[in-house]
């Protein structure tokens, strides 16, 4: 058999991007591509990039400049750019670095084949087009799809792509497209064929995956359902949720369906209502705060994460301590915060910017206070049992890692240990990031 030529993928971005990167292989792999680690001995290197923030988009080009020596000692070497930076620039890309001979947006990556044919003759592709038809059921197939989710116990499945809530600050409604879900049956079939390959945790994403309306009326939670009866899946988490969206059936599920694990990302961005308003979030900091009550209260022990932004046009110190104030009610498990960054076509590019210097000193505070938070829910686990999904060796020899109920990771010292063992575990140590405990059965 001949040799497979050698694919290099890089993912940045959001998880959505690592399931792409993952179908992305498999679309090129039915070409008689194999991945490898490295660029260094690739044929072909593809870059699936971000447009969040300015700083993720401008990645791609230094990561870019990178490959112009692996070029220069081979020109058969192609160089692709995949995901929300392709989408956003377009041929941009193409003029700014002109080495790159793919450009493929998020929406037509099932066209690679198509595309690689043209990269073959020696010319150009560069598709960002919005098709009609869904690239999940025009991916072209080969034994073994789904590949590179084969060695790992927990999975993402994407169930619903784009976004229609047009936040001011945010590109994704424009990279991503309008928002649609994906057929329940193909879901299930999907998951049932991971299953079939060793993986016992399911993590379904979309940018606004509780607002999913499948075929026949199928919500999130008939969706979870569902897949709790999937025999040999023992966990299924969801991601991104819109607070506007968290509908009864979900939160009530969280109660009751007994494989969805107790942890929400739930994203607020800012406690200030003034803010809230323009960046067109569609619930204020009160909502927020009523529907989190709800959530616990169905599931007492629930993990609560979340997204913030500090210094969006206009916020005032007034403001922020409204969002301090939020976080401080709601008791963040977990959250990721980030200085506001002016994205290009986005309504909130034309506004007043706050200081650079305002805008950090605010995320540098709260995020002190998101790491005490952190902490605190870190260290109420000691002493606890917990179960936790095993997923690899860790840094020490004999030490397995894996990720909790609750999503934190946890490390043992068990070299009998597999990746894919479940097991239940007592809490001994709360570290910086992750926790270590025994194995209690
Ligand atoms: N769909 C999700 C998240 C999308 S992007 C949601 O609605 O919450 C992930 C996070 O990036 C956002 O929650 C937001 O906190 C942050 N983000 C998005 N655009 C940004 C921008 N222009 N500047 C800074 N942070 C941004
Ligand atoms: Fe962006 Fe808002 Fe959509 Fe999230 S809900 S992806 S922040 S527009
Ligand atoms: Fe980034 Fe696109 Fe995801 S902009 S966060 S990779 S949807």
């Amino acid at each position: 058999m001949a040799d497979k030529k050698k694919l290099y993928i890089r993912t940045y971005g959001c998880q959505m991007n690592v399931y792409d990167s993952e179908r992305m292989a498999e679309a090129l792999g039915a070409d008689g591509y194999a991945e490898t680690d490295t660029p260094d001995d690739a044929d072909m290197i593809l870059l699936n990039t971000c447009h969040i923030r300015e700083k993720a988009a401008e990645k791609v080009y230094s990561e870019l400049g990178r490959f112009k020596g692996l070029k220069a000692d081979n020109p058969e070497l192609k160089i692709g750019v995949a995901g929300c930076v392709a989408q956003a620039e377009g041929e941009e890309i193409m003029r700014r670095q002109p080495m790159v001979d793919l450009v493929v947006g998020p929406q037509t990556y099932h066209r690679l084949p198509d595309m690689m044919e043209a990269l073959a003759k020696g010319e150009k592709a560069l598709d960002t087009d919005f098709p009609e038809e869904d690239k999940f059921e025009h991916l072209p197939k080969r034994p073994g799809a789904r590949q590179g989710a084969k060695h790992r116990p927990a999975a993402f499945l994407t169930v619903q792509e784009g976004c229609d809530k047009f936040c001011a600050f945010c590109v994704v409604p424009y990279t991503r497209g309008a928002e649609v879900s994906r057929p329940p049956t193909r879901i299930l079939s999907e998951a049932r064929e991971l299953v079939g390959r060793g993986v016992r945790e399911i993590t379904l994403l979309g940018q606004n995956v509780n607002a999913y309306h499948g075929e026949g009326g199928v919500t999130l939670a008939g969706l979870i359902w569902a897949l709790n009866d999937i025999d040999g899946l023992e966990r299924i988490r969801f991601t991104t949720s819109h607070p506007s969206d968290m509908a009864d059936d979900l939160i009530e599920a969280f109660g009751t369906c007994a494989k969805l694990m107790p942890y929400l990302h739930l994203p607020v961005q800012s406690g200030s209502d003034r803010i809230l308003k323009r960046m067109n979030r569609g619930h204020t900091g009160e909502e927020y705060l009523k529907l989190i009550e709800r959530i616990r209260a169905a599931r007492p022990d629930i993990l609560i994460s979340g997204d913030f932004i500090t210094g969006f046009p206009e916020e005032t110190d007034a403001d922020f301590q409204d969002t301090m104030a939020l976080i401080r009610a709601v008791g963040y498990g977990q959250a990721y915060s980030f200085k506001y960054s002016s994205r290009p076509g986005t309504p909130a590019a034309e506004r007043t910017l706050v200081d650079p210097d305002v805008a950090n000193a605010r995320l540098q505070e709260l995020q002190a206070l998101i790491s005490t938070q952190q902490r605190a829910a870190q260290d109420a686990m000691i002493g606890r049992e917990v179960s936790v999904l095993f997923e690899k060796p860790g840094r020490f020899p004999g030490q397995m890692v894996g990720k909790s109920d609750h999503l934190h990771a946890v490390h043992v010292a068990a070299p009998e240990l597999e990746p894919g063992d479940l097991k239940r575990v007592r809490i001994t140590e709360s570290g910086t990031n992750s926790l270590a405990a025994v194995v209690v059965d």
